[in-house]
């Protein structure tokens, strides 16, 4: 038997809809194109149909008593939304070091002695798949909550072969199993793991020759992500291992310039990548680069806020052309929320962005960060039925009233698997 959703009378549909393909750039990314008294048909998971109730009524008045309907009357519906970079595949957790932090050592410090990355690589490596599962899930059910229903999952909490295989087959697992979308990133230039200190090019050889090539064999990624960081990736590395990558298919991302000035961005443009992130300290000079790449550049302002840092430029990067993305970069360390309702809430307040903007840059260039975009980050015929229903009149207060989870419904393919009502 057919399954059947007919979401109708919402006050504002945002549908996301354009007509042009590719990432949003510039004004389209305030275009939202919201549908009043909006409806939508989903029918096993696939969206048939958007329009107003009225137009919905007369297309499918034959059919009206086949739909299991909801009345969103008076409230805000969306597209699910889309996290395009988390590292939430992991094990333990480091709040001691937050407090460390609160104290005065800084982020590198606390990594460079030990913990941090490395901490949680301990913890990672020690825990069984099975707990692995378990632990990820947990987050994964939260981010639902919040309303995301596609995330992507870097690996990089293993930094040898096995851990990272590890981590990327727990989110295969999880693909199967659990409602949320995953798209998997290799990330084993997260750090230099300890016992390659002093060894940084062969722990680079080690990646390339042997990580990569067992990766690319178990089809485990789509997309491979350095951290080119003083202290942890140089440019030239970081460039060897997206090259590398790129010979076996994986798409180059890059953390770019998060904590000092260091060429990521430009690196980004020019090996390809298709998206940066952080991008706290992106020069100018590689602002303008990405615009011409058209690379996505995906911002973590809860990132920059838990680090106590200023966020990247936001607002300047939209006005310079880069299509922007935003995301939680859910991981122990320095950004751990869920919350991505939170995250485009600071895109307004610490960025500038518009409510629309922050809108556009969870759902639609968010889903083209992670190549998903044919299939989510916008509610259109064909696409999946991911839709969020929040317990709100309109776009504008998502962002306004802020802190509090306003998520009433949330239907993944078609499924209702959050329900507030
Ligand atoms: O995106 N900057 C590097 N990686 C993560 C943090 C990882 C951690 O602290 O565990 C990030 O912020
Ligand atoms: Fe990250």
């Amino acid at each position: 038997m057919t399954n059947i959703v007919w979401i109708k009378h919402a006050s504002q549909l945002a549908t996301l809809a354009q007509p042009s393909k590719g990432p949003r750039i510039k004004d389209d990314m305030n275009n939202i194109s919201i549908i009043r008294d909006g409806s939508v048909w989903i029918e096993d998971g696939i969206i048939q149909a958007v329009g107003t109730t009225r137009q919905l009524e007369e297309q499918f008045k034959d059919r009206a008593h086949e739909a299991v309907i909801t009345d969103a009357k008076g409230h805000l519906v969306t597209p699910g939304l889309v996290d395009p970079h988390t590292h939430v595949a992991y094990g333990g957790s480091r709040e001691r070091e937050f407090e460390r932090r609160l104290q005065g050592a800084t982020y590198m410090e606390i990594m460079n002695a030990g913990g941090g990355i490395h901490a949680t690589t301990t913890m990672t490596r020690e825990a069984k798949e099975e707990e692995l599962v378990q632990q990820t899930k947990r987050r994964l059910d939260s981010f639902l909550q919040h309303g995301v229903t596609t995330v992507e999952g870097k690996s990089g909490y293993g930094l040898n072969l096995e851990t990272e295989l590890k981590q990327l087959r727990v989110m295969k697992r999880l693909q199967a199993e659990h409602p949320i979308d995953i798209i998997p990133t290799f990330m084993g230039a997260h750090a230099v793991p300890t016992e390659y200190k002093g060894r940084e090019e062969e722990y680079v050889d080690y990646i390339i020759n042997e990580m990569l090539p067992a990766v690319s064999n178990e089809k485990l990624a789509v997309f491979n992500d350095v951290f080119c960081e003083v202290g942890v990736f140089t440019p030239e590395q970081s460039e060897r291992i997206l090259e590398a990558g790129k010979k076996y298919g994986l798409i180059p991302k890059i953390h770019a310039d998060e904590i000092e000035p260091y060429g990521g961005a430009e690196l980004a443009a020019k090996v390809g990548a298709i998206s940066a992130e952080h991008l706290l300290k992106a020069s100018d000079e590689g602002i303008a680069a990405m615009a011409k790449a058209g690379t996505i550049a995906c911002l973590l302002p809860a990132t920059a806020l838990f680090l106590r840092e200023q966020a990247a430029e936001g607002r300047k990067m939209i006005d310079g052309g880069v299509p922007v993305a935003i995301s939680t970069d859910c991981n122990p360390g320095s950004s751990p929320t869920t919350s991505m309702p939170l995250v485009m809430n600071l895109a307004c307040i610490s960025m500038r962005l518009t409510p629309s903007e922050a809108l556009t840059a969870a759902t639609y260039n968010a889903a083209c960060a992670i190549q998903m975009e044919d299939k989510v980050g916008s509610i259109e015929p064909g696409k999946q039925g991911d839709i969020v229903l929040w317990d709100i009149a309109n776009y504008q207060e998502l962002q306004y009233l802020f802190g509090v989870n306003h998520v009433r419904s949330v239907w993944k393919k078609g499924v209702k698997v959050i329900d507030r009502s």
